[in-house]
């Protein structure tokens, strides 16, 4: 009689094998960002932040993009490809910050703010990046933000976090959508307190998508490959790590023998982890691409406005 365990290991071995199977023979690229599950993590052909796999997405000459992350990333990866098939395990995997901003209401916002230049994160829909002006990452935000001129307001939508962040940052005038994330804003700023004094030799670290109490009180900020980067260069052992821990397999591997300690959320929960991007399981994996679907599709008209934001985005990486 197998173990649930042993039962799962074979299970898994299964999944990877076939995986491997059909990425030949569809031709298929798979995208993983650093919040998947290590066994995903493992498959990747490309690893990496938004920005980095969305410029993978603009790119690839495979047939067939299969999206190990969220909505939105393969959402993006399809209007930088419409004649390519673009997978996505599990198609409720959304996001809390594009959830939060629907377009109408986003339209109205920019009402009130006639002349105001919209620059969108990109965790966000294709009917709100349609409406925008600049689509940003968080490893570009800064730098998309600088690039308009001095006295161009800004609506920055939809995270609030990294809007006050780049206020800080740039000192422009920016006025932000109310959006959040439910992940980056669970960190237990008491928690982490503790944790430094425990631990006074760690660094702590984290995105910006975090709250600004949490942001005050950190030795680096950066979007998730900036944090990998970190690690990796300086010249530290030791670090708490405020973004979800699916990137400490990566910090892990790249920079071994150093310490991560996960920033706490308040109470006992999981809640650091992303519960959109941990829809994604091996098993789903192999499946949609067993089966050609979930797929995802968008009106043309819809694609060509969401483009041209995205574009704009990518000349100025
Ligand atoms: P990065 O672009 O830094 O990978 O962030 C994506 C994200 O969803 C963070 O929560
Ligand atoms: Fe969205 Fe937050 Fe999950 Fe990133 S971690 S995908 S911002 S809900």
């Amino acid at each position: 009689m197998l173990t649930r365990q042993k039962e799962k290991e074979y299970s898994n071995d299964f999944f990877k094998n076939e995986i491997k199977r059909l990425r030949r023979e569809l031709n298929a690229v798979i995208l993983v960002h650093f919040y998947q599950e290590p066994e995903i993590q493992d498959l990747a052909d490309y690893i990496g932040d938004s920005l980095q796999l969305s410029q993978e997405a603009a790119k690839t000459d495979a047939e067939v993009i299969v999206f190990a992350g969220v909505h939105f990333m393969a959402e993006t990866a399809k209007i930088l490809n419409p004649a390519k098939k673009v997978l996505l395990p599990d198609l409720d995997a959304g996001c809390s910050l594009a959830e939060g901003c629907p377009a109408h209401l986003l339209e109205k916002f920019k009402e009130k703010y006639p002349g105001y230049v919209v620059v969108t994160y990109i965790n966000s829909t294709a009917e709100v990046k349609a409406i925008s002006d600049y689509i940003c990452t968080s490893s570009n935000a800064e730098k998309i933000v600088k690039s308009l001129p001095a006295d161009t307001g800004i609506i920055f939508a939809p995270d609030r976090n990294l809007g006050k962040y780049l206020i800080k940052k740039t000192g422009r005038d920016m006025v932000l959508w109310q959006g959040s994330c439910i992940v980056h804003e669970t960190f237990s700023e008491r928690k982490i307190i503790k944790l430094k004094l425990e631990n006074p030799d760690a660094l702590l670290i984290a995105h910006p998508e975090c709250e600004e109490t949490i942001l005050d009180k950190s030795d680096f900020i950066g979007s998730t490959s900036a944090l990998l980067k970190f690690v990796v260069n300086n010249s530290a052992n030791k670090f708490i790590v405020a973004t979800e821990p699916g990137i400490i397999n990566q910090m892990k591997k790249k920079a071994s023998g150093k310490i991560f300690i996960e920033a706490p959320p308040e109470t006992g929960c999981s809640c650091n982890e992303c519960p959109y991007m941990r829809l994604n399981t091996l098993e789903k994996l192999y499946k949609c691409m067993k089966d050609g679907k979930p797929e995802i599709n968008i009106d043309e008209e819809l694609r060509i406005n969401a483009l041209l934001p995205i574009q704009r985005m990518l000349d100025l990486s």
